[in-house]
């Protein structure tokens, strides 16, 4: 049994709690606040053990194996190191870090403390994404051309972390990073070039951005993010031999199921079939993945290369929607 402690009682927190009870892999053992009394409700109302009145004093507490770090995106790098020099594997919500040089920087810590790190999206744990990897892997649409993807919702709520500049927020941050770890996952390689488009706010975080990604293997992707629209998760995946359409959830549950549906077809007219995949709860597939990965087994989620890439990406996007011009990746 993975032994979890929490670092801040935030939103997501609340969820990640409800999806991993009940796991005979992974247990919440502890939440950490800075203020005592949030802790102290967070434990009570989704039955943590523990409540610790600060971030300190869960990394110094020897019955925490792990920690899974929800801070706001600014804090992720400082927080992940302190917990890997503590000794604590760490499953740090995405994007790893505001930027590549902290993304660097906390594999680094982690691999000096001999511990785990790892990137929390919980779509790359859930069936129906494995279902889409095989299919591609197993030449369902043939080569991969062209993906779009968007993730998009209507953030109506004034004070959140993701409209501060100084907490790491904006939507490519924020969601544009689901988009991006897509594309990098299921063309398998990093962009050589981007170009983006961007919607900025009052607070300088960008509300809306798209991004157009170029590849050495000539396949393209065009990303999207916004804070200003519609409830929108959706990909298209454009193969020479046929297309997949998939909602994209990135955290699905039985009440919010993901699909995939294939085209194998040249034919305008053909129709889409949908192919089957268990809808199982997200977070709690990528905890267990986690402590699967922790006790010497396999990670469902990305990769060290891979989140590197994901975070080179994001930095070159924002390069782009601040100068303009183009980005070249190396
Ligand atoms: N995987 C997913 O599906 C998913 C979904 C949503 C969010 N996320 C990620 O999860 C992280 C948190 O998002 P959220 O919406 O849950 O945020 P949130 O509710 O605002 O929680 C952030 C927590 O960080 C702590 N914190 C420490 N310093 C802070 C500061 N200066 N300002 C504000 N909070 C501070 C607070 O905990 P205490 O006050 O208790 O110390 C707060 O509760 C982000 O990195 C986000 O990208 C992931």
């Amino acid at each position: 049994m993975l032994r979890i402690g929490i670092l801040g009682a935030a939103r997501i927190a609340r969820q990640f709690c409800d999806g991993v009870r009940g796991s005979d892999k992974v247990t919440v053992a502890a939440v950490a606040s800075r203020e005592a009394g949030k802790a102290e409700a967070f434990a009570r109302d989704l039955g943590v053990a523990r409540a610790v009145a600060s971030y300190e004093a869960l990394l110094d507490d020897a019955d925490i194996d792990a920690v899974y770090n929800p801070l706001p995106n600014s804090l992720h790098a400082a927080w992940s190191i302190r917990a890997a020099e503590a000794g604590k594997h760490v499953l740090c919500e995405k994007p790893l870090g505001p930027g590549a040089e902290e993304v660097r920087a906390m594999f680094a810590a982690a691999a000096r403390a001999g511990v785990k790190l790892a990137e929390a999206y919980p779509y790359l744990a859930q069936p129906h994404v494995r279902t889409l990897r095989d299919l591609i892997a197993g030449g369902a649409i043939g080569a991969v051309r062209q993906l779009y993807a968007s993730f998009g919702f209507m953030l109506d709520r004034p004070r959140d972390i993701r409209w501060d500049a100084s907490l790491g927020g904006g939507a490519l941050l924020d969601v544009g990073c689901y988009t991006v770890s897509l594309a990098r996952v299921v063309l398998d390689e990093r962009p050589t070039r981007v170009a983006a488009a961007p919607d900025w706010a009052e607070s300088g975080v960008d509300r809306s951005m798209v991004a157009t990604l170029e590849h050495k293997s000539g396949a393209a992707a065009q990303v999207a993010a916004s804070f200003a629209m519609a409830h929108q998760r959706f990909a298209l995946i454009v193969g020479e031999e046929g297309v997949i359409e998939t909602n994209f959830w990135n955290h699905t549950s039985a009440e919010f199921p993901a699909s995939v549906r294939l085209r194998k077809s040249h034919a305008p007219n053909a129709p889409f079939a949908l192919v089957p995949a268990d809808a199982v709860n997200g977070f709690r597939a990528e905890a267990e993945s986690f402590a699967d990965y922790v006790a010497g087994g396999a990670w469902s989620g990305a990769t060290q290369q891979q989140s590197l890439d994901i975070a080179e990406t994001l930095d070159a996007i924002l390069a782009s929607a601040r100068s303009g011009a183009g980005v070249l990746l190396a």
